[in-house]
């Protein structure tokens, strides 16, 4: 049994996909816990925000259930060929509310999966979130899952993604 961390990067068509993700995983007999980062509504980060108590969020929970998942599913939509703002905005709140060295330990070996629901196929968005979750330390399984305007996602991906991360 492995507990899931489905991360989405919006709250429509890749929210769905996201709960799809986290509905398999729980009938395979693991955990799942769904969080929505546009729902999250975190301000932008800058250094001056980062650098001010009272301008800084909280973001202790998002970051406990980061680090007790023992995988991650990111899924995110693509925008203008790459990754959409709450994404990298999230990832740069993470890694500066603690330590370097803790921000690597968090990542490293951290089985990580990716989908998107985008408007054409989201090969772009795959391609920078794979670039981006290596850079960090995670392990990037190879199977990711496209769906968009035209595609659906692949019922039988999800589920050998889900077997893959649960490893
Ligand atoms: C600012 C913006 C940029 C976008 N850029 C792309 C893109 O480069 N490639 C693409 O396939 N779709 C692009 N789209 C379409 C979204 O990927 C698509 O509508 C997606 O399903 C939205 O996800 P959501 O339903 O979870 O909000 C873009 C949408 C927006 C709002």
């Amino acid at each position: 049994m492995a507990r899931f961390l489905m991360v989405t990067a919006t709250s429509g068509t890749n929210r769905e996909l996201a709960d799809v993700f986290a509905t398999t995983a729980t009938e395979k007999g693991h955990e799942a816990e769904v969080i929505d980062l546009a729902e999250m509504d975190l301000p932008m980060f800058t250094m001056a925000r980062s650098k001010d108590p009272e301008s800084a969020p909280d973001i202790s929970d998002f970051v406990t259930s980061m680090s007790e998942a023992d995988a991650w599913v990111i899924v995110a939509p693509e925008y203008n060929g790459s990754v959409p703002p709450t994404l990298n905005n999230a990832i740069a709140w993470m890694s500066t509310a603690m330590d370097w060295q803790d921000f690597r330990s968090l990542c490293t070996g951290k089985p990580v999966g990716l989908a998107t629901h985008s408007g054409g196929g989201g090969a772009h968005v795959i391609m920078a979130m794979r670039q981006q979750f290596s850079f960090i330390g995670a392990d990037v399984i190879g199977r990711a899952c496209m769906s968009g305007r035209n595609k659906e996602a692949n019922p039988e991906a999800i589920e050998a993604m889900i077997d893959n991360l649960a490893r």
